[in-house]
């Protein structure tokens, strides 16, 4: 029997890509399965937790006992989350939000030219770096998804966006990441702490990363 240690926390988790239509049949999106924050979603309901998934476009099933928000572009997701922040106490951001969107969107669907054609791009509101300039006593977790050098952007990002923690991914190894059922990351914590998890269930990883949630909240 799972330990109801999270119960009276209430949750806001993201979770799934983000799509962003250039014309009602094409659209700019990302490979995320949505599977990691469906997982801290449902080791914090199993914990005890009140949880709010706000999901962009998945084939997961909405798991029973979560209320499940669906959006699909980022600017969605932003209302969504923004409408439901004054009631967390804690967010987990593990939506990939796109970080453009097309600057022209046709109500029509575009013919195809036998031409070049230049897309104008705009960036994408930072939710999770609103959420982070009016933090209050919340606790953030957000996501890094790096090739490279993946540590030192990871930190930045946490400092730059306030969080509590930034659990870094990489995109570039085999079996583990976008659309896999096991994950391979290392947290990276307000404190300075820097802990590397061997590869594992993402439900698993969930849970280490709900551990932290707990501790941040607790203060
Ligand atoms: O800066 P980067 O996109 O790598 O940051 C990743 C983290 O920020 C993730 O937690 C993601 O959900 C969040 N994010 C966001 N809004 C964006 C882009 C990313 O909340 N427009």
């Amino acid at each position: 029997l799972t330990p109801k240690d999270l119960k009276g926390l209430k949750l806001l988790v993201s979770a799934g890509p983000t799509r962003e239509y250039l014309d009602p049949v094409r659209y700019l999106s990302n490979p995320s399965s949505g599977r990691m924050g469906y997982a801290v979603a449902e080791a914090a309901r199993d914990r005890g937790a009140e949880v709010v998934l706000v999901s962009g476009p998945t084939a997961l099933p909405a798991p029973w006992g979560v209320e499940v928000v669906r959006v699909e572009s980022a600017l969605e997701m932003r209302e969504a989350i923004l409408g439901r922040y004054s009631w967390a106490q804690a967010v987990v951001m593990a939506a990939a939000v796109a970080d453009y969107r097309p600057a022209e969107v046709s109500r029509e669907k575009e013919p195809k030219v036998a031409a070049e054609k230049v897309l104008r791009l705009l960036p994408n509101p930072d939710i999770l770096k609103e959420l982070g300039e009016n933090k209050g006593s919340r606790v953030l977790v957000g996501f890094a998804m790096e090739t490279g050098e993946g540590l030192a952007r990871a930190k930045e990002k946490l400092l730059r966006k306030n969080l509590d923690l930034i659990v870094l991914n990489w995109v570039n190894r085999e079996g583990v990441g976008f659309g896999s059922f096991e994950n391979e990351v290392v947290l990276l914590l307000r404190d300075g702490r820097v802990l590397e998890l061997p590869r594992m269930p993402k439900r698993q990883v969930a849970d280490r990363i709900l551990d932290l949630v707990k501790e941040f909240w607790k203060g």
